[in-house]
């Protein structure tokens, strides 16, 4: 037995950043075991997405990490379909070898793939191109190419059980199951530049929307891919697209969160709910946000000295956040990307040398995706508790703490995630941890024994230092950090 324990040990402590990352927890709470690890497959549904972007224009490659996907937890990946890459040399003679592995291999592996329509052809004249600033195919032969390769897309990757009329002489993926496939689609990706204006993206997105619904009338279709949650942007596509018709197809309003510390975007994520919510049911969705871990990163988040343990802690507000505010969220990326230029984008959830594309090993926010996917399931449902956090001494400084509490759909357990946000995720050495005490008004809901998850040190611990009255539970020397931490029901066999 004592062998056994110490290899789960081990396990545990291999997950951790670095213990300099990973906030103080009280000597009292004993260790129970590592974090609960589940797999995309055993997972039956969840929020959590993790971005497989890049593969279109092969900055990552799929064989060289899809061992890993499953281990991620994710129930959703965001796959870039790549018109060029499928049409390379010109109309209609596609190759789908490459999107093929990627879609069926991803669904063997439990996760569903959420396709994105993008980006242009420049085999067509005014097709574009295949980069990310790509001018949209616009009309004329460029247009009625991109919409007869989106309805082949939606063929060949939906469920049999969504496809329509249009599919018929469509040709599906050998290998996909029929009742599992895509079920959503987005329109391009962070539409508005390089000349690219919000009109013709709305037209663009209007005529697209009617191409998926066609092909796959049970398709889910998403549009924005917002550089950031940008209510005004999101206003004028979707009155373009009334004015045009199509706004009735639209299931979905996509946007992505790269602010440095994640809570940052909340007030502007309300603005967009209220905006799209105009407009009909449509679901926001965070579909692509990150933080790299080391600052020489090509793409995003410049200006501060970003380590894989602050990517670690930023990746467990964002997908914590989002789920609070029940809003389906793709971390940005499952591996680092290798640009053409010979930088790195150093987001990934897995290292990756470059030029070769080979991956390296998992960072610590692989690990702290995982123990929050396995965590946050479907099952458990945010609900508005009343939770008050007092510093021991002192306050937060320049932190504000972050509470959520969960109730599962079938049982009357409750959970409360706990941290301190408002600020940029510190580095190793520098990970504040304010002792403070928890109340958590119980409100008829029951814990017989009270654990504390570390995603981050990868650990659970037996929390000693907690009492039960007149409907209050209170826990006293709560270690808050500026990471998701948290309070679950002890399972029976802690
Ligand atoms: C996922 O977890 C289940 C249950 O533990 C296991 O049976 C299955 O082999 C795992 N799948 C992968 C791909 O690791
Ligand atoms: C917009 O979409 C609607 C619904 O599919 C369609 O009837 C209409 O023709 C489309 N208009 C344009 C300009 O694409
Ligand atoms: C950035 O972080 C690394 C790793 O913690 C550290 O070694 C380095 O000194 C830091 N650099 C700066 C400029 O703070």
């Amino acid at each position: 037995m004592r062998a056994f324990l110490a290899a789960l040990c081990v396990a545990a402590a291999a997950a951790a950043a670095d213990s300099r990352c990973a906030g103080k927890i009280p000597s009292s709470w004993s260790w129970v075991g590592p974090v609960v690890s589940r797999n995309s497959s055993s997972i039956q549904h969840s929020q959590f997405s993790v971005g497989a972007e890049g593969m279109d224009r092969q900055l990552t490659v799929f064989d060289n990490w899809k061992s890993y996907l499953s281990g991620t937890g994710a129930k959703f990946a965001r796959v870039q379909a790549g018109w060029e890459r499928c049409e390379p040399e010109g109309a209609g003679s596609y190759s789908w070898g490459w999107l093929d592995n990627i879609v069926v291999g991803m669904v063997a592996r439990g996760v569903e793939p959420w396709i994105e329509l993008s980006f242009g052809n420049s085999n067509y004249p005014n097709g574009g191109n295949a980069g990310s600033s790509s001018p949209f195919p616009q009309a004329g032969p460029a247009l009625a190419g991109w919409l007869a390769w989106t309805t082949a897309v939606v063929c060949r990757y939906s469920p049999v059980d969504n496809i329509g009329a249009a599919c018929a002489g469509h040709s599906r993926a050998p290998g996909l199951s029929t009742v599992l496939g895509a079920n959503i689609f987005q329109v391009w990706d962070e539409p508005v530049k390089a000349g690219n204006t919000i009109q013709a993206y709305a037209a663009l997105a209007n005529a697209t929307a009617t191409a998926v619904s066609l092909a796959a009338p049970g398709a889910q279709v998403w549009v924005g891919g917002f550089s950031s949650p940008d209510a005004g942007l999101a206003d004028a596509l979707l009155t373009g697209m009334t004015h045009m018709g199509g706004v009735g197809l639209v299931t979905g309003v996509s946007y992505h969160s790269f602010t440095s510390a994640p809570e940052a975007a909340s007030s502007a994520v309300s603005a967009l709910r209220a905006t799209a919510s105009k407009y009909g049911d449509i679901e926001i969705v965070q579909g692509g946000g990150g933080a790299p871990s080391s600052p020489a990163d090509a793409a995003s988040q410049s200006g501060y000295n970003w380590t894989e343990c602050s990517q670690a802690k930023w990746v467990s507000r964002r997908m914590v956040q989002d789920h609070q505010d029940d809003i389906t969220t793709s971390v940005f990326t499952m591996v680092d990307m290798c640009t053409p230029d010979g930088g790195v984008v150093a987001d990934g959830l897995i290292g990756a040398t470059c030029p070769s594309k080979q991956v390296t090993k998992p960072k610590p926010a692989y690990y702290a995706f995982n123990a929050l996917a396995s965590l946050f399931d479907a099952h458990w449902h945010y609900r508005s508790l009343s939770i008050t956090v007092t510093p021991a001494s002192g306050g937060f400084g320049s932190y504000t703490p972050f509470t959520g509490a969960y109730v599962h759909d079938t049982s009357s357990e409750f959970w409360v995630a706990l941290w301190l946000g408002g600020q940029t995720p510190t580095n190793a050495g520098e990970t504040p941890t304010v002792d403070s005490t928890v109340t958590i008004r119980a409100d008829g809901l029951f814990a017989p024994d009270l654990c504390w998850v570390d995603p981050v040190a990868g650990s659970r611990h037996r929390i000693s230092t907690w009492s039960f009255g007149n409907g209050l539970y209170t826990i006293t020397g709560v270690p808050l950090s500026d990471y998701v931490t948290v309070v679950v029901a002890c399972p029976e066999a802690a």
